[in-house]
Parts: C-alpha cells; structure tokens; sequence
C-alpha cells in the first residue's frame, strides 16, 4: 500500500514483516521488548478540561541545547541499508525535512560523510559511539566527527555483555567461521547474527572513567544512553554529561530489563530534583503519540524511536520516515489537546500515573 495508507506507527511493522528480506527483519525484530511496550499500557492520564483554550500552539522542544519541532528523535540503529538501498541517508532527510534529530550509529550503513552531507543547513544530528578496544581508532572518530559539526555525542553503555538475540542468528545459519581467542586459537563453526559479526571491536570494559575519555577528545555535549536505574542517573550528573537516556537497548540486550518508562516513573517520584541537573530522554518501545505524552508529562525531554524508523524506512523509504513524523505530530498533539495543554511545558507528571485510582 501506498504511504497514505499508513495510519498507525505499527502499519509499518506490519508490512515490514511482509516485505524486508528475512536477514533485515530478523535483525530489526530481534528481541522484540514486548514489556517496554506493554508497561505503556499501565500508565494512564488524568487529563484537565476546561483550563484553558488548546486550539492554538506547538510541540516543539529542546534537549541538550539542539531545537526539535517534535519531542521525537530518531534513536541511533545499525544498518538501515538492510531494510533500504538508501539506508541512514533517507532518514537523514526526512529529519531535515521534519526538524527533527537522528542519531547516527557507529554501526551505520552508509558513511559518515554521506550522511552529514544529505543535512540541510543548520540541520542538527548526534552521532553515537561504543569505544573500541582500539583507543587510538576512538579518539581519532571523536575527533573527526567533532571537525565535521556534530552536534552532540550519545554514549552506549548498556552493553557489557553479548546479547542471545535468537532470531537474528537463526536467520543467519551460514556457519561463519568465527576465531576464539582461546588456547589453541581454534575456529568455531557457531552461527552468528548481524548483531555479534558488527560489534567485535567493542571494549566491554567501561568504567565510569571512560567518560573523560571521550571528553579529552571532543567539547560536544555527552549524551549518556543505556541507563536502567536512579542510581546511574545520579552517576551521571557526577560525571557531568548534559544527556541521560533510560534505555534498555530496545530490550536486545537482557531480558528482564527494566522498562524505560517505568524506570523514568521511578525517577520522577523519588528523585524529581535530577530533572533540573540533567535532560533526561527515554527510548523503548514507543510506538504511538499518547506514549510520547506519557514520557514527556514524566519530565522527559524528549522520546527516541528506533525500530518504527527502521520499519518505514524499509517499506517506504524517506517518504515513509516522513509519514511516520506526521502521524506521531498529529498523534501527539491530539493527545495533548484532549489533557487540556497545547504546549510541552504545560504538560504536568500528576497527568500521568500507573492504572487504577491515583494516590497523590
Ligand atoms: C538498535 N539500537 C542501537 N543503539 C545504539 O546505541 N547503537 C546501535 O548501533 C544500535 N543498533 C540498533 C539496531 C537495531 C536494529 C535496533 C532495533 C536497535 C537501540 C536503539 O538505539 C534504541 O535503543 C531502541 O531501538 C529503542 O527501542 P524501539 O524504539 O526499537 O522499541
């Protein structure tokens, strides 16, 4: 079907799943964080009515200084060319066209250049980065994508361990030969997915220390994502990064994580003070406007969306990335409008609150 006939963020996963190649759906798809979702489910607002006239304003928003129109982003994924020849630069485009922000991976498809050179003038952008094992290779891409005018860095932590992403290595029984770095250096015959052949050179051993790593080699603001618990958050401020993201990597990584939204739940009832120190994002498993409100009527500044981009990217390309923009705009500020606000600031965290009668 033709884009139009796209209503809801999860008509692009629906005919992702019918068209994409099995290697590209099995990747996206993998570890589907079916709780990020449905702990959506157990939030519900109080909405206000009659305080004042909604039929006039905007949902524009700012976070770690860069200007969005929308209070979404497009959360840093590997390898969109899987799902579309085009790959990262079609949602390059769209973001430029829409104002909003793309974070790129380090793992992205198409090269550095090529994407920063798809922006439109002004056109913010983040680049993501997991260190590698290789410091040297790190602080040189610090380096170079501080000179090219990135606008802020997102750091991945979530990952110190190897995620069992069944269905992406199912979909990739090709046997590959992979080293084990063990005694006699033996080969292994075990199926890989995409997620284990593209994340080799990381250095699974960060410590808190490494984040003046990463600030010896760039002045960019630092976006911490990957953070599971109000503790980290804390950690965070200590550290002195303008950027938190609770995030449980699209639950890709363990199961049982803690849901993103319950998590910043947590954190706007015991530590509401930290939303003054830091801007605090989430990304997981947001898949329509009023989940966006949800998060932002917590104190988040904004919501990441990750595999929904990858879907109408691959069904439809930019113009796919676009419509899913105009339905969440549309979602969203409806949402807004029937709580009784028209613009984020008026959104408050007693709008929102787990199921059943509200203890205040
Ligand atoms: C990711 N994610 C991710 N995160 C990151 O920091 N670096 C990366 O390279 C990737 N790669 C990646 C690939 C794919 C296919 C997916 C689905 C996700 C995680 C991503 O940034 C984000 O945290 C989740 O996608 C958010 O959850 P939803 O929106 O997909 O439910």
């Amino acid at each position: 079907p033709n884009v139009e006939g796209m209503m809801l963020a999860d008509d692009f996963e629906y005919w992702a799943e019918r068209v994409l190649g099995d290697t590209a759906w099995a990747y996206y798809k993998s570890a589907a964080a079916k709780e990020n979702r449905s702990a959506f489910s157990r939030y519900f607002f109080r909405p206000r009515v009659l305080s004042r006239d909604v039929s006039q304003g905007n949902i524009e928003t700012e976070f770690v200084g860069m200007k969005s129109t929308l209070p979404i982003y497009i959360s840093p994924a590997a390898m969109a060319k899987l799902g579309h020849p085009l790959g990262e630069v079609n949602l390059t485009k769209a973001a430029g066209r829409w104002g909003i922000i793309q974070g790129i991976s380090i793992n992205a498809s198409c090269s550095l250049d090529e994407i920063l050179s798809s922006r439109i003038p002004n056109q913010k952008i983040m680049f993501q980065i997991y260190l590698n094992k290789n410091r040297s290779a790190s602080a040189s891409l610090l380096q170079k994508v501080t000179q090219a005018g990135v606008d802020a860095i997102i750091f991945t932590v979530d990952n110190p361990g190897n995620a069992k992403r069944t269905m992406d290595v199912r979909a990739k029984h090709s046997g590959l030969e992979v080293p084990i770095n063990g005694p006699n250096d033996r080969l292994s015959r075990a199926p890989m997915g995409i997620g284990e052949i593209i994340g080799g050179y990381q250095d699974r051993r960060l410590v808190w220390d490494d984040v003046g790593f990463i600030r010896k080699y760039t002045n960019l603001p630092i976006i911490i994502k990957g953070v599971q618990c109000i503790e980290d958050v804390e950690l965070c401020v200590k550290a002195g990064v303008q950027g938190v993201i609770l995030s449980n990597h699209g639950g890709r990584q363990v199961d049982y994580a803690p849901a993103p939204i319950d998590i910043l739940y947590e954190l706007r009832t015991y530590r509401p003070d930290l939303f003054e120190k830091i801007d605090v994002m989430i990304d997981g498993g947001i898949r329509s406007g009023s989940d966006v409100v949800k998060a932002l009527a917590l104190g988040a500044k904004a919501v990441g969306i990750g595999r929904s981009f990858l879907y109408a990217n691959g069904t439809h390309g930019q113009e796919g990335v676009e419509r899913l923009c105009e339905i969440l705009e549309e979602e969203i500020t409806n949402t807004m409008r029937n709580m009784g606000v028209s613009y984020i600031h008026q959104l408050r965290p007693e709008m929102v609150g787990p199921a059943g009668p509200w203890v205040g």
